[in-house]
C-alpha cells in the first residue's frame, strides 16, 4: 500500500426533505450573501429552487439567482457568474443541480476570490490558486460526484478544450443529498450517472502492482451495489431506497475513498473529455463508448490479474476451466452488456459520432495534451496508442 492522505471535509446531509436545512447550513458555514447557481430549469420546475430560497430567507440570508448552466459547463458562463458574484459581494456560492452546476459554482468561487486573474489561467494552473470562496451543493443527480470531490471540469469553447482542476478549494463545505430530488431524472441521465459512478471507481481499480485489500473490497462492494440498484432506478426513479444507494455510491466513488493506497488513473476520462469537448456529448455516455476498447487494449500482461479479480469479485465469473485471459474478457463483456442494458453506447458509432482521420488525430492529441502526456498506469500510452483505442471504439 502506498502512502496516502485521506481528506474528505464535506459535511453530508443525506435523506428525505433535507433541502429545507440548506439555509441553516449556509449560515453555519459563514455565508450571508449567496449566489445560487443552477442549470437549465429542472430545479425550478420541480419547486426545489423555491424550497431552497425559502430556507435561505428563514435564516435571513440574502441571495441572487444565477441559472442557465448547460451540461458540459462553459468557461464563458462561469466568467459571467464571477461578475455577478462580485457585483453582489457574494461570500458563498451555492449550487443546486449536478456536476455542471456544482463545477460552475466552484469556478465562480475561484474567480470571485481572485478578481485580478483570468479564470482559465487559474484553471490551467498558470496562476496558482491560493484562495477561494466557500462552495456547497444541493445535489439533484447522482453521477459526477462533484459534491464531495476535489475536482471541477469546464469547457473552454473558444479553444475546444474540456479540462479539470483538482484542488482542496474544490471541496464543498456541505452537500445536501436527498434521493427524492432525483426522481424527476430522465432515463438517459440516470444511465449516464450510473456509468460515471462505475467509471470513477474503475479508474482507480485497474492499477497493477500495489496491494490494497481494503480499498479493493470497498470498490468491489460499491460496483456491485451500483450494478444491482442501477436497473431499479432506471425503471423507477421514484424507488427511494435504490436511488439512495446510487446517490451514496456516487459520492463515495469520487471522494478519494476508493483510491486510498493506490491512487488513480483517469485515462478513460481523458478520452471522454476530448469527445465531449469536440461533440458536446454527455459525460457518462462518452465514457461508456470507449471503456470496452480501452480495457481490451490493456487487459493483458501486468494488468491481467486486476481484470481477473474484477470479473470474479464484481461479476461473479468463475474460472471453470477458463484461462485468465478468458475470465478477464468475460468481465469486460459483462460490463459492456450492462452499459447496453442501460441504453448506453459501447462504441463511437452508438455515441452518434463518426470522426474522420483528421478528427481522430485531433481527439488523440487532445486526450494526451498535444501528445505531451502519457496516459494510464498500466503502461504509458501516447497519442498514437490513444488513436488506436479510438479506432477500436469505432
Ligand atoms: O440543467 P437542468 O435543467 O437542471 O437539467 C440537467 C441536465 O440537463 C438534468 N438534471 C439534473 N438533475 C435533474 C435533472 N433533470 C431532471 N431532474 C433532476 N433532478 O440532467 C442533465 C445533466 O446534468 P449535469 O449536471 O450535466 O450532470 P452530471 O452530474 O452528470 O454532470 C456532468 C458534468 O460533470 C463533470 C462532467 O465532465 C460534466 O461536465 N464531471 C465533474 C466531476 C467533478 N467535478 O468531480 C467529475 C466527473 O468525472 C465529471 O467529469
Ligand atoms: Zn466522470
Amino acid at each position: 500500500m502506498q502512502n496516502f492522505v485521506q481528506y474528505t471535509p464535506t459535511e453530508v446531509i443525506f435523506g428525505k426533505g433535507t433541502e429545507t436545512q440548506t439555509g441553516k447550513e449556509v449560515k453555519k458555514h459563514g455565508g450571508s450573501k449567496v449566489l445560487l447557481v443552477y442549470g437549465g430549469g429542472s430545479a425550478v420546475r420541480s419547486g426545489l429552487i423555491g424550497r431552497v430560497e425559502q430556507s435561505l430567507q428563514e435564516e435571513g440570508i440574502a441571495w441572487e439567482e444565477f441559472g442557465g448552466v448547460q451540461p458540459n459547463p462553459r468557461l464563458a458562463f462561469a466568467e459571467e457568474g464571477v461578475q455577478k458574484a462580485l457585483a453582489l459581494g457574494a461570500d458563498f456560492i451555492l449550487a443546486v443541480g449536478g456536476g455542471s452546476a456544482i463545477d460552475t459554482a466552484k469556478a465562480i468561487a475561484h474567480g470571485a476570490a481572485n478578481p485580478g486573474e483570468k479564470l482559465w489561467d487559474i484553471w490551467t494552473q498558470k496562476v496558482p490558486l491560493t484562495k477561494s470562496l466557500p462552495v456547497a451543493a444541493v445535489l439533484t443527480i447522482p453521477a459526477a460526484g462533484s459534491e464531495m470531490s476535489d475536482s471541477a471540469v469546464l469547457t473552454n469553447e473558444a479553444i475546444g478544450k474540456k479540462a479539470g482542476i483538482n484542488t482542496p478549494f474544490n471541496r464543498c463545505r456541505f452537500a445536501v443529498m436527498n434521493p427524492e430530488l432525483a426522481a424527476t431524472l430522465p432515463a438517459y441521465q440516470i444511465a449516464c450517472g450510473v456509468t460515471d459512478i462505475m467509471m470513477h471507481t474503475m479508474e482507480r481499480y485497474f492499477i497493477p502492482g500495489i496491494q490494497c485489500e481494503m480499498t479493493d473490497c470497498i470498490a468491489e462492494g460499491l460496483l456491485r451495489t451500483v450494478i444491482s440498484n442501477g436497473p431499479k432506478v432506471l425503471t423507477n426513479p421514484g424507488d427511494y431506497d435504490a436511488m439512495a444507494e446510487i446517490m451514496w455510491c456516487g459520492s463515495l466513488s469520487h471522494n478519494n475513498l476508493t483510491e486510498c493506497g493506490r491512487g488513480k488513473d483517469f485515462s478513460v476520462h481523458k478520452l471522454g473529455h476530448a469527445l465531449s469537448a469536440k461533440y458536446d456529448v454527455a459525460h457518462g455516455a462518452s465514457l461508456a463508448s470507449v471503456w470496452g476498447s480501452w480495457a481490451r487494449y490493456l487487459y493483458q500482461d501486468q494488468a491481467l490479474y486486476r481484470f481477473v479479480q474484477y470479473a470474479e469479485k464484481v461479476w461473479g465469473i468463475s474460472h471453470d476451466g477458463k484461462s485468465d485471459e478468458e475470465v478477464a474478457l468475460a468481465g469486460i463483456e459483462k460490463t459492456e452488456e450492462f452499459f447496453r442494458s442501460l441504453g448506453m453506447p459501447v462504441s463511437l458509432t452508438q455515441l452518434g459520432v463518426q470522426p474522420d482521420e483528421e478528427a481522430l488525430r485531433h481527439l488523440s492529441l487532445d486526450a494526451t495534451m498535444g501528445g505531451t502526456v502519457k496516459l494510464t498506469r498500466i503502461r504509458p500510452l501516447g497519442a498514437e496508442q490513444v488513436n488506436e483505442i479510438y479506432r477500436m471504439a469505432m
